[in-house]
């Protein structure tokens, strides 16, 4: 068995990378990654110290895909993975990175005929209709009335059957572009492809910026000091996201493999869902508390043209398929970090205070 994880020291990338290592010793996984995400080489001794050997490689470069030899898993875990990205300057390496190399490594799965895993994104959603949810605040949070519903949405969460007319960002569209190729690639070439539109993922080893990764950025401004603040919407911080700990996404993970017949057709959405959601002004609290600091949050009232109010996966379709639910709450996951921030601070420090 020879996996090539490519983002392989990204946050995702590495935490796979390290899990199919622990269970399968004898597989030869290849880490490869261009370390453009500040603090990915941070990953590379526990790479290194687990057996996964790692090569410097852009994917958006076929030959450097190619030289990293045959494989029978591809796991893309490269990416820009900001939904920000692209609006100031140029948005040449998102789709460079996201779209193209994407499709540099759909190609190279198709010649080594290996199954490949495309983390999508819950972003590939368009925005306005989301934006128009029925929203009301409840505990500092926005939620959806409860027996509120309407086409692929309900308290539960978005479903993969909501409506897909309308703008994403441009994040969202590299994404909905590469899961479309993905399909192309099924039906042409007979391609082995598992597509999951993932929501906020999260765990240790996440280096949280301030436009992607925020649990582990909240977690570590309380822990260390440094600012913050609450973003778009009025400035309340009532905006909600729902969180998965990528070793629950793991879990998932070797439960689709084992059951090709069905993972790789269609799209799966993959989340915490409801019960691992929260609101920024909630996750400020359960930081404070772990960290006993309360840091002073300013608000910022105007929104970002791609930011959305409340994301909620709705999951069932893949818990009911593969027998998978998350098993790591949203309390077990923050402490994880907090333990992984205290134990590392002296590296972490410098890169997220
Ligand atoms: N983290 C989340 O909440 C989340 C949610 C949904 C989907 N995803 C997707 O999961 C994947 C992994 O995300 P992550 O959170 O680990 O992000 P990350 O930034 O931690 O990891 C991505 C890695 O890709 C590398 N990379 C960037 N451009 C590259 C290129 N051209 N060639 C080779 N390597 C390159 C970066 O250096 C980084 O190490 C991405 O596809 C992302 O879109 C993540």
């Amino acid at each position: 068995m020879r996996i090539l994880v490519t983002g392989g020291a990204g946050f995702v990338g590495s935490s796979l990378a390290l899990a199919f290592k622990n269970d399968n010793p004898s597989a030869e996984i290849i880490a490869a990654d261009n370390l453009k995400r500040r603090g990915s080489e941070l990953n590379l001794p526990r790479l290194r110290e687990a057996g996964i050997r790692f090569e410097h490689a852009d994917i958006r470069e076929p030959d450097d895909i190619a030289a990293l030899g045959p494989m029978d898993l591809l796991l893309e875990c490269s990416a820009e993975p900001s939904v920000q990205a692209g609006y100031s300057g140029s948005p040449a390496y998102l789709l460079d990175t996201n779209l193209r190399g994407t499709l540099n490594c759909l190609e190279a799965a198709r010649h080594h005929d290996a199954i490949m895993v495309f983390l999508s994104t819950s972003r590939i959603y368009p925005i306005d209709p989301l934006c128009a949810l029925p929203l009301e605040t409840e505990n500092h949070a926005l939620s959806i009335p409860s027996g509120a519903t309407g086409p692929g949405w309900s308290e539960h969460g978005i479903a993969e059957g909501f409506p897909l007319d309308g703008h994403r960002s441009l994040y969202g569209t590299t994404k909905l572009a590469s899961e479309q190729f993905i399909e192309e690639y099924r039906a042409a070439f007979g391609l082995k492809a598992i597509i999951n539109r993932c929501g906020v993922l999260a765990g240790p080893w996440q280096m949280g910026k301030v436009d992607q990764g925020f649990m582990c950025l909240w977690a570590a401004r309380h822990l260390y000091g440094g600012k913050l603040s609450y973003n778009g919407f009025g400035g309340f911080g009532h905006q909600v996201r729902d969180v998965l700990h990528v070793a629950d996404l793991y879990d998932l993970l070797v439960r689709q493999l084992a059951d090709m017949e069905i993972s790789a057709k269609g799209v799966w959405n993959v989340g915490g869902g409801k019960a691992n959601a929260t609101s920024l002004r909630q996750l400020s609290a359960a930081c404070a508390a772990r960290a006993r600091r309360e840091l002073d949050i300013v608000s910022h009232p105007d929104t970002n043209p791609a930011d959305i109010p409340w994301f909620v996966t709705d999951a069932r379709r893949a818990m009911a398929a593969f027998g998978w639910a998350p098993k790591r709450p949203l309390d077990i996951l923050l402490d994880e970090i907090f333990d992984w921030l205290e134990a590392k601070r002296e590296s972490l420090q410098p890169l997220l205070s």
